[in-house]
């Protein structure tokens, strides 16, 4: 079933490369953590090929970013059922796709892992310069400060999650520290 759902998302993504490419990672991120947890692995990487599809029909905006979730989650579910998955295991990869942005209290092992492994991509190297190329220097500063380095530990609960985030949390405070020292030196004159 992966190779199917596999190759219909590159498809279907083949004109949005970054969305693809942000997919093929987050698959990976998936297959590394779900190994350690007690996850359904065909429910979870199946969410994770089509957490982002909605991707191939609309626009990146502010507003279809609020909704991109859901989005998503309702094409995945008209994808599933043409593939013929059982309404059980389609019923759940929607579930785990339509919370990967804002978990809801009690979310399901594969909703947590698909949420780690996107929130693990948006602090890695490409996902602070998809950041800072969208809002610009700024903008992007804004994020990392108010909406990334205030919460990114919470994001992590699980063991390997949590493994794969310290590399990249290390990261991003010692871009923000340097880019600080940066500023505050070019003022000095
Ligand atoms: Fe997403
Ligand atoms: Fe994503």
């Amino acid at each position: 079933m992966e190779s199917l759902i596999s190759d219909y998302v590159k498809k279907a993504l083949s004109k949005k490369p970054d969305i693809l490419t942000h997919t093929l990672r987050v698959v990976g991120y998936c297959k590394a953590i779900g190994r350690t947890e007690d996850a359904d692995m065909d429910i979870l990487i199946s969410s994770a090929w089509l957490h982002d599809i909605c991707w191939s029909k609309l626009d990146m905006s502010p507003e279809n970013l609020a909704v991109h979730a859901e989005e998503s989650a309702k094409l995945a579910k008209d994808v599933l059922n043409k593939m013929n998955m059982s309404d059980r295991m389609a019923e759940k990869i929607v579930s785990a796709i339509s919370v990967h942005e804002s978990l809801p209290d009690s979310p399901s092992i594969e909703a947590k892992i698909l949420f780690e492994a996107d929130h693990l991509d948006r602090i890695g190297a490409v996902g602070i310069s998809k950041i800072f190329s969208s809002w610009g220097i700024k903008g992007g500063l804004d994020i990392i400060n108010t909406k990334i380095l205030p919460s990114m530990e919470e994001w992590f609960t699980t063991r390997k999650g949590f493994e794969l985030a310290k590399e990249k949390i290390i990261f991003l405070n010692l871009f923000v520290d340097n880019y600080n020292k940066e500023i505050i030196e070019a003022n000095k004159g």
